[in-house]
């Protein structure tokens, strides 16, 4: 009897980290499919996977509370990989014995076939590679004895078993890291086993026509009503459900906050309209939303106002509708909702996590009426990069799908506001810098420990503004570590003397929005030409309310990262860091440029 999770897939048993998700996305690369559970799954839910494997974890199998998976998964028959503390929970729940490791491993380390002890050929994961190889390691403890029926099949310096199988169960253990980039043939191995388990295939064009039938079946005769904010996930969702229900069944509607970026709402107006899609009610609420951020100055409360801003603006809107064109008057109504995967799953990574953040998505609300079946969620078992795929496979244009992530709350968490002058800290002088520096007078969010940080900036000055040096990067990241009031190190770009900066009062307004939305414009277009947009993760441009007298300045924040938990600050070559100032610095009442160099942590992706 199969159990209640995707059959012929390979399922991923999550023990925290962020190991499970980039395990799972690249399985399905290989095309495969492959889905994310909470480690303590019952078994007989997975009878009929193709394969388990057991992800990593940050824990020692000996910690209290430490996260366990039932053994009796091993009695299903089904091909278990384990990876990491995958390895050491499978190796001490089937007998063996996990112990702290006299020499912890680290980085980088060469790992060594056990030549005496190879495995049959069919169970082999690492036929035909060399002797030896580089792989990824991150560990303290490590199986210090074999369990029954297991062979070694790999040891490196300091860790005797650091693989194992048990070729008559097809259970399989490393302790490196296969899913990261820096071990060699990890891909491979990954790609080996998955091969092994023989599971079903998967690719976007047949997710597409299998999520097509299932959203008929689920909308049966209803309509839906979907929120579009402007992002790659709901406008993608969109499409797909007028692609697979007809334009009569859909109604759509995306709120202008006056927050989006230049020519954004037109972008998608255009992407539509090429489509022949014509069921996009657009509100133009700016006003509205400009009203109410008059004279507020706090991040959390412009969030806040911002947010219910939203919820009143969509449900007047809604009603609206309901008693006119959408004609839904007496029917029942779904709600779209563009969801996707890494949104939904509550799973071992988060749940032996500190702090549990609610995604806007499943608010109790929305939980509710999911409960009721109220809610339609056609992408929610795709990850970004698969949306991305079948948004073009939509037809929607590569520009649009391919852009950068984009806060809900857009420019308005860019922008900063300023009542008066905040009190400083500490005294221009008295930080340890051999650069020249000032502080600025404003603060910013940022992540130190397990905790947010309201601390200010700092910014050096150099004979050549438009150069980032390994003394600058070295610098963002000692300032903040040796200095408790400050969190942000930037690299001033449209001058080479030091100046201090003073506070330009302002909230947001419809005139610093534009502003804003012309600085961000001037960056997009230099990504652009410079063939440099797709190999930034974001670059957030923010509106700092300083400048040298009534003025105010720029931020240029662009970031590389894989997943935005952690972000390192991206280096653009002088010449387009030269152009952007340039042309920023031609808007009217810019007064400065700023490059941010810190890393998050200890600052955030965003100032606020
Ligand atoms: P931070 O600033 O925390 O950002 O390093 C991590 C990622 O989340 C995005 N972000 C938001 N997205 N609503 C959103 O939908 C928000 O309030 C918000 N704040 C930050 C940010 O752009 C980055 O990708």
């Amino acid at each position: 009897m199969e159990g209640s999770v995707h059959p012929k897939s390979i399922a991923i048993l999550d023990f925290g980290g962020q190991y499970a998700h980039l395990i799972a996305s690249r399985i399905r690369r290989f095309g495969y499919p492959s889905y994310i559970y909470p480690c303590d799954i019952d078994p007989t839910e997975l009878r009929g996977v193709a394969g388990i494997i057991l992800s990593g974890g940050p824990q020692s199998v000996y910690d209290k509370g430490s996260p366990q998976a039932d053994p009796k998964i091993f009695d299903l028959g089904i091909p278990v990989l384990g990876l990491c503390y995958g390895h050491q929970w499978l190796a001490h729940a089937l007998g063996g014995r996990v112990a702290a490791a006299k020499v912890k491993e680290y980085g980088s380390t060469l790992v060594k076939r056990a030549e005496k002890e190879k495995s049959k050929k069919e169970n082999d994961l690492f036929e035909g590679f060399p002797e030896q190889w580089t792989v990824w390691m991150s560990h303290g403890d490590e199986v210090s004895e074999l369990p029954p029926g297991f062979i070694r099949t790999a040891s490196t310096k300091d860790c005797i078993n650091a693989a194992m199988v048990n070729p008559e169960r097809n259970i399989f253990g490393i302790q490196w890291h296969n899913e990261v980039t820096h071990t060699e043939h990890g891909m491979e191995i990954l790609r080996r086993f998955a091969e092994f388990c023989k599971p079903a295939q998967w690719s976007i064009k047949s997710y597409a026509d299998h999520v097509g039938a299932q959203i008929k079946e689920e909308v049966g005769g209803k309509k839906v009503f979907m929120l579009v904010s402007g992002g790659v996930d709901s406008t993608v969702a969109f499409t797909l459900l007028n692609k697979v229900l007809g334009a009569d069944r859909v109604q759509g509607l995306l709120v202008d906050t006056g927050l989006m970026r230049k020519g954004e709402v037109k972008m998608i107006e255009e992407a539509f309209a090429k489509l022949k899609i014509k069921n996009l009610h657009i509100e133009d609420a700016s006003e509205e939303f400009f009203a109410n951020l008059k004279g507020v100055y706090g991040p959390e409360e412009k969030r806040k106002i911002i947010g219910n801003t939203f919820l009143e603006v969509q449900k007047r809107v809604f009603e609206e509708m309901r008693n006119s064109e959408f004609g839904i008057r007496n029917e029942v109504c779904l709600l779209g909702q563009g969801t996707i995967y890494p949104d939904t799953i509550e799973t071992g990574g988060t749940k032996h996590a500190d702090k549990i953040k609610t995604h806007h998505n499943r608010v109790e609300a929305i939980q509710k009426m999911i409960e009721q079946g109220l809610v339609i969620e056609p992408l929610k078992e795709l990850y970004k990069d698969e949306v991305r795929i079948l948004g073009e496979e939509l037809g929607l244009p590569h520009a649009l799908v391919w852009r950068h992530p984009f806060p809900g709350p857009g420019l308005g968490v860019r922008i900063l506001c300023a009542k008066n002058s905040n009190e400083l800290k500490i005294e221009n002088g008295k930080l340890k810098i051999e650069f020249q520096h000032t502080v600025l007078p404003v603060q910013s969010v940022g992540v130190q420990g397990d905790g947010r940080t309201y601390r200010h900036a700092i910014v050096v000055f150099g004979k050549d503004p438009s150069k980032i040096t390994t003394e600058h990067l070295e610098l963002a990241t000692q300032v903040p570590n040796s200095n408790r009031e400050i969190n942000r190190v930037l690299l001033c770009t449209s001058q080479s003397e030091r100046t201090e900066f003073s506070v330009t009062p302002g909230a947001i307004t419809r005139e610093r929005a534009d502003l804003l939305r012309e600085a961000d414009d001037i960056v997009l277009q230099e990504m652009r030409n410079a063939g440099l947009y797709e190999k930034i993760w974001q670059f957030p441009v923010v509106l700092l309310p300083l400048g040298k007298g009534k003025g105010q300045s720029i931020v240029l924040r662009p970031i590389s990262s894989t997943d935005a938990m952690t972000a390192n600050a991206f280096v653009l070559p002088p010449e387009v860091i030269q152009t952007i100032t340039k042309k920023i610095m031609q808007l009217p009442g810019i007064d400065a440029v700023f490059y941010d160099l810190t890393n998050k942590p200890p600052a955030t992706i965003e100032w606020e």
